[in-house]
């Protein structure tokens, strides 16, 4: 303990990580009057969110008849029923609202004729409790709406006098003896610098961890790191068998290429130029959900249909739509293919892959956002965004429900904080005790003098959960990728850390990253393992169909001492309380 000089800070708010959820729970936490620090591993206009490209949902109703009740109704059938309805419920009756205030911040929204705010289709999503038309419910800056939200809620947060603390990586949460937490040991890459950041409430909003698997749009800094935390903190994980395939990644670099493309009515051709959704959707074609998408295009390129000389890839067409819509609704997806695939969309189809793109399980909360580990909530924690599993999504999320997701329950964890502490409260003295944990896993790191350099275990394990975690999954699949694990983590104790500072140093980062990664690849398959069912993006070949009598439940997987993986569950809130409105499980088809 003694050979680092801790730096300390005190704030009533501390929050993990500068994505839109992170901002904006910064930014109503300080406006409700607490000091509040946000620490960010890399500068916040970097974080995730800036990759969200179509839209945001909100059933504003401005190109056609909506409600949030429908919209409800859409996220519970796209969720496949694993979807909490009282969170469900809550996000989407506070949609709309959450729309304005963006908009009132200087959001950049892209406008229709009248002037009002641009609404775009996206999959899963219908009117009239899905017997209706498609609903143009996703409210879009053009293709680069995760961006704009970014830069819109970064600005807010400087105005409102956050305290940034950017390359910084949270090593671990604090807890005192009773379970509350105080705060989080986070270290400096720049300086070098151990830093204790204590807080009267954490806020985790550290993004997912679709770095996990190989083929993947998410950024190499999602990690799950608190996800992670939380595991090592004694908390079981919730739902972390579901991962989301984004039906078109560009092939050979996971580029996101929107949903919103497919919104303003590109479809999908094989190699035979047939638009194959017919024969798995023929209701909604190329806006099912993704799941349902996903899963059909790895059927074909299965079965021998992929396009190109390796048959391993599908094609996006957007060749008949009007230049001027390209130009004005999808400026970035024309940019992205002709930079990184020298692609001319309003001429050529754009080669494509699922990847994975989101990650529904993670820290289980309750419709407050805070942190609960079986019946107990955990005190001075809060979870939001992708690192949260509420669960507004269930076994599979609707395409614009993320970043509407962010900002509901941003905005409302940062007044939940803003209602319960007194500025006038003490902060708890931490004692040595309470950092031995994670100072010792740092220090483990730090000494790893072994043969084998971190990133390539990671390497390694994303090629096994890709092979083994995959759209198709099967026992006798996962039981392999089981053993693959297990013979990673023998590796993994032979890592070597080759720089010795603590200054950028990235061997460093990267053990410490890895070490999350494997924990959350060995939920994941277990999860997956356990679960002989069907539902949304979880697909059992061996266990084709939704089995509600059985598995209309959430999965819990934590470690015990040795860190072994320990299996349980929870049911699923399928009423709500203030609204007065649920959906009992019906069949789902699209
Ligand atoms: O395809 C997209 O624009 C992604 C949106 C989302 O994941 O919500």
């Amino acid at each position: 303990m003694k050979e680092y000089n801790f730096i300390y800070h005190t704030h009533d708010v501390l929050v993990l990580g500068a994505g839109g959820a992170g901002l904006r729970a910064a930014v109503a936490a300080s406006e409700g009057g607490l000091s509040v620090a946000c620490i960010s591993k890399v500068p916040p206009t970097r974080s995730h969110t800036v990759a969200a490209q179509g839209g945001i949902n909100a059933a504003l109703g401005n190109r056609n008849e909506d409600s949030w009740q429908w919209h409800m109704y859409d996220t519970i059938r796209g969720s496949d029923w694993l979807g909490d309805q009282d969170a469900i419920a809550l996000m989407c009756e506070r949609a709309p609202e959450a729309i304005v205030e963006l908009e009132h911040m200087g959001m950049p929204f892209t406008r229709d004729e009248s002037g009002q705010i641009y609404q775009r289709a996206y999959g899963g999503q219908k009117t009239d409790f899905g017997k209706g038309g498609l609903a143009y419910r996703a409210c879009a800056v053009a293709d680069r709406t995760g961006h704009s939200l970014l830069h819109t809620l970064y600005a807010q947060a400087l105005r409102q006098n956050v305290e940034f603390f950017v390359e910084y990586t949270a090593l671990d949460l604090i807890f005192d003896e009773k379970g509350t937490c105080l705060g989080v040991l986070a270290w400096d890459m720049e300086s070098g610098a151990l830093h204790i950041f204590q807080a009267h409430v954490t806020i985790l909003a550290t993004g997912g961890f679709g770095q996990v698997y190989a083929a993947t749009t998410a950024s190499t800094i999602c990690t799950g790191d608190g996800n992670a935390m939380a595991l090592r903190a004694g908390i079981a994980l919730q739902d972390m068998e579901f991962i989301q395939f984004h039906p078109t990644s560009l092939y050979d670099t996971g580029i996101l290429i929107t949903e919103g493309a497919r919104g303003e009515g590109a479809y999908l051709t094989n190699a035979l130029g047939e638009r194959f959704m017919q024969r798995y959707a023929p209701g909604s074609m190329e806006l099912a959900s993704r799941d349902v998408v996903s899963r059909a295009m790895a059927q074909e390129i299965l079965e021998g249909r992929g396009c190109g000389e390796k048959k391993d890839h599908l094609h996006l067409r957007l060749e008949h739509l009007p230049p001027g819509l390209i130009d004005s609704k999808l400026p970035s997806i024309k940019e992205i293919t002709r930079t990184f695939a020298r692609i001319d969309i309003h001429k050529q189809p754009i080669p494509i892959l699922p990847a994975v793109h989101y990650t529904m399980g993670g820290i289980p909360t309750n419709s407050k956002s805070q942190v609960v580990s079986g019946d107990k909530i955990i005190n001075g924690l809060l979870a939001i965004g992708e690192a949260a599993c509420t669960s507004v999504h269930g076994a599979n999320r609707l395409g614009c429900n993320a970043l509407l997701e962010l900002v509901v329950f941003g905005k409302a964890a940062g007044e939940l904080a803003a209602k319960t502490i007194s500025r006038h409260n003490s902060h708890k003295i931490i004692i040595d005790s309470m950092l031995e944990a994670p100072l010792s896993r740092f220090k483990k790191f730090r000494q790893a003098k072994g043969n084998i350099p971190p990133n390539k275990i990671r390497k390694e394990l994303q090629k096994i959960m890709q092979n083994h975690g995959s759209i198709f999954r099967t026992h006798d699949l996962m039981l392999q990728g089981v053993s693959k694990l297990a013979g990673l983590w023998r590796d993994f104790g032979d890592i070597k850390v080759a720089d010795n500072s603590l200054i950028w140093n990235n061997d460093l980062l990267d053990a410490l990253e890895t070490d999350n990664l494997l924990t959350l690849a060995s939920v994941t398959m277990a999860s997956a393992l356990n679960r002989t069912e069907s539902r949304g993006a979880h697909f059992r070949a061996d266990f084709p169909k939704r089995d509600d009598e059985n598995w209309l439940s959430h999965s819990l997987a934590g470690l015990d001492s040795n860190g072994k993986v320990i299996l349980s569950s929870r049911p699923v809130r399928l009423k709500t309380i203030e609204q007065g409105i649920s959906f009992p499980p019906e069949e789902r088809g699209y």
